[in-house]
C-alpha cells in the first residue's frame, strides 16, 4: 500500500514522518486483514485474472456492463508519485483516481476522478509543467472510436476555489497504430513547444485482456513486447494540439523515464533512458521479486538494462528535403535522422555515456534541475546506477564530456536523487542530490543522504530508526 514518506529540513534539523495513504484500497484491504484489493503487481486471490494491468479495463466496465461482472474496480492506491495541478499536492498512480494530500502531514485529502472531467482512463504520474504551473499529461480512451492516446492540459490557477482537475481538456487524441493493441506508456517528453509521445512496442492486446478470465489466463499474457515493430515518436504542438503528419521512428526499444527535451536550431532534442528489450516488463513479478540467492539473480540477469540516448528530430521537413541522407546538422551530436518517405523519418541515437556506464548497469530514475532547465539545453543530469533489482548507485552525467561523477557503497540503495538548487544558483549543478538510501544488512539503517551536486562530496546524512522500503519517485518543496 501506497506510503508517503517525509524529511522535514528545518533550522539545522531533519524530521521523518511517514504515513499510509488512506486510499479505498487500503481501506478495504486494512478491514479484512489481507489485500483483497487486486493492484498493478499483486494478486487479489483467489481471483487469478486480476493483476497489474486491470486499469486498461476500467473502459469495459463502464461501456459494457456485460463485461463488469469479470473486471475490477480500477486501484486508487497512488504509489508511484507525488504530482502538482494548480498548486495542489497530489499522490498518483495510472489510473483514473488520484489523491490530494496535505504537504505539510501527509494527511489524505480529497480522492480525485479525471473521468469526471474528460474521457480518459488515467494518467501517467509523470505530468510536465511549464514555468507558470500548467500541466501537461497522457492517458488512454477507450471509447466508441476504440483506443486512444491523449495529451491533456491542467490550468495552472484556480478560478473561484474550483476542483483541482476542473478546467482539464484534452489537448489533442492520437490513434494508436492498431486499434485493438494500443501501447503501454509510463511517461512523455516536452519540449518549449511540443509534446513528444512515444509510442513503444511494448503492446496491449485488449481483447486478450478482457477475456481472460473466461478463458482461465492471467491477464499479464495480453501484454506483449513486439521487437518486430518500430519505435515511434509523435510530435503535437502543445499550444494548438495540432499533430505533426510527419512521423519519426526509430528500432523497437522502450523507454520508461525521460530525461529532457528541448529545441535547438530547427531540431528537438529528444534524451531518455531506453532499452532495446521491452520483455522486463513482465520480470517484475511478486513471485520473481520473492526469491533469493541464485534465483534472484537470474531474474536480474534478464532484465535488460536502461541507458540514457538522444534522439534528434528535425522540425522543418518539406517537399524540399532531400531523402535518404541524415538531416542532422548540429555539430554537437551524432545522431542521425534519415527521411524515407515523404511522411517518416528514421532516427538513430546518440549514445549519452561513455562506457564506463555499462560498470554501473546503466541509469535509470533520471533527473535533472527541471525548474530552470527543463526544456532548456542542458548539461547535467542524474540517476541511479542498476546492478541490482533496485538503485545501488547515485550518478551524475556531465553531457560535455560524457563523464560520470558516483556515489556508492556496497550493500546500500539509493532512491531517485532529487535536485534541490542553491537558493541563489547561478550554474546549472549548483545545488543537492537528496536521496533515501535503504539497506537490507543493517535493522533500521535507513537515512536521508546529501550530496553536493556539483562535486558529488558527501555533506551530510540523517539517520531515521525505521526500515523503509525502496521508493520509486520522489519531490522537493519549500514552505515558510
Ligand atoms: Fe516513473
Amino acid at each position: 500500500m501506497a506510503m508517503l514518506h517525509q524529511f522535514k529540513i528545518s533550522d539545522g534539523q531533519v524530521t521523518y514522518r511517514s504515513r499510509f495513504l488512506r486510499s479505498d484500497a487500503y481501506t478495504k484491504n486494512h478491514e479484512q486483514d489481507r489485500i483483497v484489493m487486486s493492484e498493478f503487481g499483486t494478486l487479489a486471490m483467489p481471483d487469478p485474472c486480476k493483476n497489474i494491468f486491470q486499469r486498461f479495463l476500467s473502459h469495459f466496465e463502464i461501456q459494457s456492463k456485460p463485461f463488469s461482472f469479470f473486471v475490477a474496480e480500477p486501484t486508487d492506491n497512488a504509489n508511484v508519485s507525488f504530482v502538482k495541478y494548480k498548486g495542489d499536492y497530489c499522490v498518483s498512480t495510472e489510473t483514473n483516481f488520484i489523491h490530494k494530500v496535505n504537504p505539510e502531514n501527509l494527511e489524505t485529502l480529497e480522492k480525485l476522478d479525471w473521468t469526471k472531467f474528460i474521457a480518459v482512463n488515467g494518467a501517467t504520474a509523470h505530468p510536465h509543467y511549464d514555468p507558470d504551473g500548467t500541466a501537461y499529461n497522457m492517458g488512454n480512451s477507450y471509447g466508441g472510436k476504440g483506443a486512444m492516446y491523449n495529451i491533456i492540459r491542467v490550468p495552472p490557477e484556480k478560478t473561484n476555489d474550483t476542483d483541482t482537475l476542473q478546467g482539464v481538456k484534452v489537448l489533442c487524441s492520437i490513434l494508436p497504430k492498431e486499434k485493438s493493441h494500443p501501447s503501454y506508456y509510463h511517461s512523455f517528453a516536452m519540449s518549449e513547444n511540443y509534446v513528444v509521445f512515444i509510442e513503444q512496442p511494448i503492446k496491449m492486446d485488449l481483447l486478450k485482456i478482457v477475456t481472460c478470465k473466461l478463458r482461465g489466463k492471467a491477464l499479464n499474457e495480453g501484454i506483449y513486447w513486439d521487437p518486430k515493430q518500430e519505435t515511434a515518436f509523435h510530435v503535437i504542438d502543445k499550444h494548438t494540439g495540432k499533430i505533426s503528419s510527419l512521423t519519426y521512428h526509430t528500432k523497437a526499444m522502450s523507454a520508461f523515464h525521460q530525461i529532457n527535451a528541448f529545441e535547438e536550431d530547427g531540431f528537438l532534442m529528444l534524451d531518455m533512458c531506453c532499452s532495446d528489450d521491452g520483455q522486463s516488463i513482465n520480470n517484475y513479478r511478486l513471485q520473481d521479486l520473492r526469491k533469493s540467492g541464485e534465483a534472484l539473480d537470474e531474474v536480474y540477469n534478464t532484465l535488460s538494462r536502461a541507458f540514457p540516448r538522444r534522439f534528434v528530430l528535425p522540425l522543418h521537413v518539406t517537399s524540399d528535403t532531400p531523402l535518404g541522407q541524415n538531416l542532422n546538422t548540429l555539430p554537437s551530436s551524432k545522431a542521425t535522422c534519415v527521411q524515407i518517405s515523404k511522411d517518416k523519418v528514421f532516427c538513430q541515437h546518440e549514445d549519452l555515456h561513455g562506457d564506463d556506464l555499462h560498470s554501473y548497469g546503466g541509469l535509470e530514475f533520471p533527473q535533472i534541475n527541471y525548474e530552470r532547465y527543463n526544456t532548456r539545453p542542458y548539461r547535467y543530469f542524474y540517476g541511479c546506477g542498476f546492478r541490482h533489482l533496485v538503485g545501488d548507485s547515485l550518478l551524475k552525467m556531465d553531457l560535455k564530456d560524457k563523464t560520470l561523477k558516483v556515489w556508492h557503497q556496497s550493500g546500500f540503495y539509493p532512491s531517485e536523487p532529487v535536485f534541490v538548487p542553491s537558493p541563489d544558483a547561478r550554474e546549472e549543478d549548483d545545488g543537492v542530490i537528496l536521496s533515501v538510501v535503504v539497506t537490507p544488512s543493517q535493522d533500521k539503517g535507513t537515512f536521508l543522504l546529501a550530496l553536493d551536486a556539483k562535486t558529488f562530496e558527501e555533506m551530510g546524512r540523517a539517520y531515521v530508526s525505521v526500515n523503509m522500503a525502496y521508493g520509486f519517485h520522489g519531490t522537493f518543496n519549500t514552505s515558510a
